[in-house]
C-alpha cells in the first residue's frame, strides 16, 4: 500500500505532525510505504483558475512544488491530511493543495457520474485544534469530506484532538496516539 501524507502546520514534529507521525510509523510496520510532504517547505501557489485542467490538460498547469505532491497523491491507496485549526479551518498551506486538486476533477465534473481522474483511494483527515469545546469547529471535516468523496476518496476517517496548543498543553495525549496506531492498523493493514 502506498501512503502519502501531507503536513498542513507550520509547526514542524508538534501536534498535527506527531499524530501523522504515528499514524504513518505504524502503516509502514505493516508494510506501507509511505512519502511525507510537508507543505510549509514548498514554494506553491494556490489555484489560478484558469481552467486549463478542464480544457487542454488533464492535469494542473502549474509547474511548482506541489506538482510533485498532486503526482503522489494520484499514485497513493491511502492519503492522510493533517492540519491545525487556523480561524476555524485548515491552515492556508494545506488549503492551498485543496485547491489545487480541482485537476484532479475530469471537464464535465458537475454532471459526470465518475467525477474524477483519481482512482479510488482511503482518506485520513488530522485536525488539532486549541479550543477545549468539540462542538467548535466540528463543521471542518464534514465540509471537506464532502468534496473529497466526490475526488475519489471512498473512505474518509477523523482523527481530531481539541484543547492543545501552544497556548494550553502543547502536546498530544498518548491516547489520541494510540487511536492513530490503531487507525493505521485498520485502514492500511
Ligand atoms: C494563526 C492561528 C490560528 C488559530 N486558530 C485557531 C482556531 O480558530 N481555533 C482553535 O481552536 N485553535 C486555533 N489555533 C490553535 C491551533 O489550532 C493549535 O495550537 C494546534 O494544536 C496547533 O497544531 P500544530 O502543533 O500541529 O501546529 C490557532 C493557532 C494559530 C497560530
Amino acid at each position: 500500500m502506498n501512503v502519502v501524507a501531507l503536513l498542513g502546520s507550520p509547526r514542524p514534529g508538534k501536534n498535527s505532525a506527531t499524530i501523522a507521525r504515528h499514524f504513518v510509523d505504524a502503516a509502514a510496520q505493516r508494510g506501507a510505504v509511505v512519502r511525507t510532504f510537508e507543505l510549509n517547505r514548498l514554494n506553491y501557489r494556490g489555484c489560478q483558475g484558469c481552467y486549463a485542467c478542464k480544457q487542454t490538460l488533464d492535469r494542473c498547469v502549474l509547474q511548482d512544488d506541489l506538482t510533485e505532491v498532486l503526482a503522489a497523491v494520484q499514485s497513493a491507496d491511502l492519503v492522510l491530511l493533517a492540519s491545525p485549526v487556523y480561524y476555524g479551518d485548515v491552515t492556508a498551506q494545506l488549503k492551498g493543495f485543496i485547491d489545487r486538486t480541482f485537476s484532479y476533477l475530469v471537464p464535465d465534473y458537475p454532471t459526470n457520474p465518475q467525477p474524477s481522474r483519481l482512482g479510488p483511494k482511503k482518506l485520513v483527515f488530522v485536525l488539532t485544534q486549541g479550543h477545549p469545546d468539540e462542538a467548535l469547529f466540528a463543521d471542518i471535516f464534514p465540509r471537506y469530506e464532502t468534496f473529497l468523496k466526490w475526488m475519489g476518496f471512498t473512505e474518509c476517517r477523523l482523527l481530531r484532538i481539541c484543547g492543545i496548543g501552544p497556548a494550553r498543553v502543547d502536546e498530544v495525549p498518548e491516547a489520541t496516539l494510540r487511536e492513530a496506531e490503531a487507525l493505521a492498523r485498520e485502514m492500511a493493514g
